[in-house]
């Protein structure tokens, strides 16, 4: 079995992907960390972000084992990953990893941005988890909030609409829902809401 889940950033794809995986004993892996990992570690190394060839080289090294949320989650580490995202060759490299970790049994989540559309577009259930830009940006500043953090709401509004028009604007594999995606717009809909409407879409093509 294979879920694919994409969606815009903080429209609270990762959560859910957790809780399906954790649900059905399936693999997950957040696609959006190989990218991440690729960009903290040519930051790391003091290397330019925008020279194709080495950041593909630095996709290939990627370790998915060693993947952590919590090392990889700073702000420029999200807009380098953006950045070097719209490469083919960084894509492509990072996608021979996700395919192969797709196949893993007995059934794995991936999420990310192209999922449902490049990297499995056989998969058979694809969801499309989308909020409106206000509600995602107001669910960040909270996260940080109650992290004991201090945030700027319209800073993060702003960041949210950026990273938005850079992946659905991108020539190669822009976010946008696979044509037999299931649309989940979780605006006005709580996470265990929205985690119930997934099983019973999961649960029916099983
Ligand atoms: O989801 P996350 O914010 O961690 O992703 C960081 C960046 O990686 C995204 O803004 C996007 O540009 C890129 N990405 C992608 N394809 C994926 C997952 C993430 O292009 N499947």
């Amino acid at each position: 079995m294979i879920i694919a889940i994409d969606g815009p950033a903080a429209a609270g794809k990762g959560t859910l992907a957790r809780r399906i995986a954790e649900a059905y004993g399936y693999h997950h892996l957040d696609t959006g960390l190989t990218y991440r990992a690729t960009a903290k570690a040519l930051l790391d190394a003091g290397l330019p972000l925008d020279d194709e060839a080495i950041a593909e080289g630095m996709a290939r090294e990627v370790d998915l084992a060693g993947l952590d949320r919590a090392v990889l989650s700073r702000h420029e580490i999200g807009e380098a990953a953006s950045k070097i995202a719209v490469m083919p060759t960084v894509r492509t490299a990072l996608r021979e990893m996700q395919q192969k970790f797709a196949q893993k049994e007995p059934g794995a989540v991936l999420d990310g941005r192209d999922i449902g559309t490049v990297v499995c577009p056989g998969a058979p259930v694809k969801l499309y988890v989308t909020a409106s830009a206000e509600v995602r940006a107001k669910r960040r500043y909270e996260e940080i909030v109650e992290a004991g953090g201090s945030a700027d709401y319209d800073a993060i509004f702003e960041d949210v609409k950026r990273r938005d028009e850079r992946d659905m604007g991108r020539t190669d594999s822009p976010l946008k829902p696979a044509e037999d995606a299931h649309l989940l717009d979780t605006s006005e809909m709580s996470i265990e809401a929205a985690f119930q409407t997934a099983k019973s879409i999961i649960d029916a093509a099983l």
